[in-house]
């Protein structure tokens, strides 16, 4: 079967689906990818492991494709439909597609919906995020909706149907419902989940967060089945991560007895208590800058850079320690926009070798960003890092 997966950040997104199909063994080929999507082969897979992705609005099911848009519209299969339906159109990476167009392409869905039996068939509007994404919420995807999505990638046209979405309310339960947030320092659930599933481990494995704040990327890796493990040097942070855990696997009946033994205050430079390659998979977003409210001047901001570099090369140091061979860790590092604009860093690949470590370039080249808002004042650079 053929799949295409509407992304939310780009390459990291695609990154995240070929980690994660890995990781579990799915085999998987790609047909085709842009910015906005990706269109897999998977000859076997249950679609709800879709479900477990962070960094996807939706996925469709292709069924034609073809070097012409009407074409591949009126070639599209409907199968029997439900006689009331609503239904809508998705259009990725189409550009400049007149409307007159539009109409052509929806006039021939419309009677291809009312062949299949849809006689009621009505045309809905989805709601368009800020980014001209849009994205169908879980609950009106069911049987009386049919969402279609067009796409062009390379010379070729995409049809297919939205059979999944991903469940934003979940998330949004998880970063708001929990009882301890600290918003200044939290990052979203969505990207605390692809840094998870770019480890590419399955369920049960032991995860590390030596940067646990307040429990973000934890709680995503407890989702995932994985046997968490936390450390921060603020006490307050650790019993606010530990109540958060508590609060997640009471809600999903997991069992959460390891936790007062392996959420620990420490610090990450020296990960005392930590056997020496005990843990599968460190996925953590230091940053070590502080909170903001405008852009810093040069020499400050290389100032905050400079300490952070520091604890970043010492941390990286007991991390290696730490981590089994082979093991992998997904990390976040800062680029920090200063006035007038301009982004400074410190230079991680250095670092990392440092430490013991290599950056994982095997597949893309790092670092990776997801979307930023415009005034961010720290960009989040996602790396992948190997021990061999
Ligand atoms: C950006 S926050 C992590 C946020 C976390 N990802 C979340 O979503 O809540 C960085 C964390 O590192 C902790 N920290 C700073 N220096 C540390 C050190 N040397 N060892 C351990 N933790 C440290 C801070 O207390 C802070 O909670």
């Amino acid at each position: 079967m053929r799949f295409i997966f509407v992304l939310s950040d780009g390459s990291l997104s695609f990154l995240e689906i070929e980690q994660y199909l890995r990781g579990r063994g799915i085999q998987f080929t790609v047909t085709t990818s842009t910015d906005r999507f990706a269109i897999l082969e998977i000859p076997s897979v249950k679609t709800k492991e879709f479900l477990n992705l962070g960094g996807i609005f939706k996925v469709g099911e292709i069924s034609t494709e073809g070097d012409r848009l009407t074409e591949v519209v009126a070639n599209a299969e409907i199968g029997w439909l439900p006689s009331k339906l609503r239904w809508s159109v998705s259009y990725y990476s189409i550009p400049g597609i007149k409307d007159e167009f539009i109409r052509e392409t929806e006039g021939i869905l419309a009677e291809k919906l009312k062949a299949g039996g849809a006689v009621k068939a009505r045309r809905i509007q989805q709601d368009i995020s800020e980014q001209g994404l849009i994205e169908v919420s879980s609950k009106r995807l069911d049987n009386d909706m049919f969402d279609v999505l067009l796409a062009k990638g390379g010379n070729k046209y995409y049809q297919g149907r939205t059979i999944t979405n991903i469940p934003s309310d979940s998330f949004r339960e998880r970063d708001l419902d929990r009882p301890f947030q600290e918003s200044t320092i939290s990052m979203p659930p969505r990207l605390a989940r692809i840094l998870v599933n770019l480890l590419s481990l399955p369920s049960g494995k032991k995860v590390l967060d030596p940067f646990c704040g307040t429990g973000t990327i934890l709680m995503e890796a407890l989702t995932l089945g994985m046997n968490v493990s936390g450390v921060d040097s603020n006490l307050e942070r650790i019993n606010g991560t530990k109540e958060n855990l508590y609060w997640l696997a009471n809600m999903k009946r997991l069992s959460s007895e390891s936790f007062g033994r392996r959420i620990k205050k420490g610090d990450a430079r020296k990960l005392v208590g930590i056997n020496e390659e005990s843990i599968d998979g460190i996925a953590t977003e230091p940053i070590l800058i502080p909170r903001l409210t405008k852009y810093p001047d040069q020499r400050s901001g290389h100032e905050m850079i400079e300490k952070s570099r520091k604890i970043y090369l010492d941390s990286l140091v007991a991390m290696q320690r730490v981590l089994r061979q082979k093991g992998t860790i997904s990390i976040v590092t800062p680029y920090l926009r200063i006035a007038g604009q301009q982004t400074i860093t410190f230079n991680f690949r250095n670092l990392v070798g440092e430490a013991g470590l290599r950056v994982s370039d095997e597949f893309v080249r790092f670092p990776l960003f997801p979307r930023h808002a415009k005034e961010a004042k720290v960009l989040r650079a996602f790396w992948l890092l190997k021990k061999d």
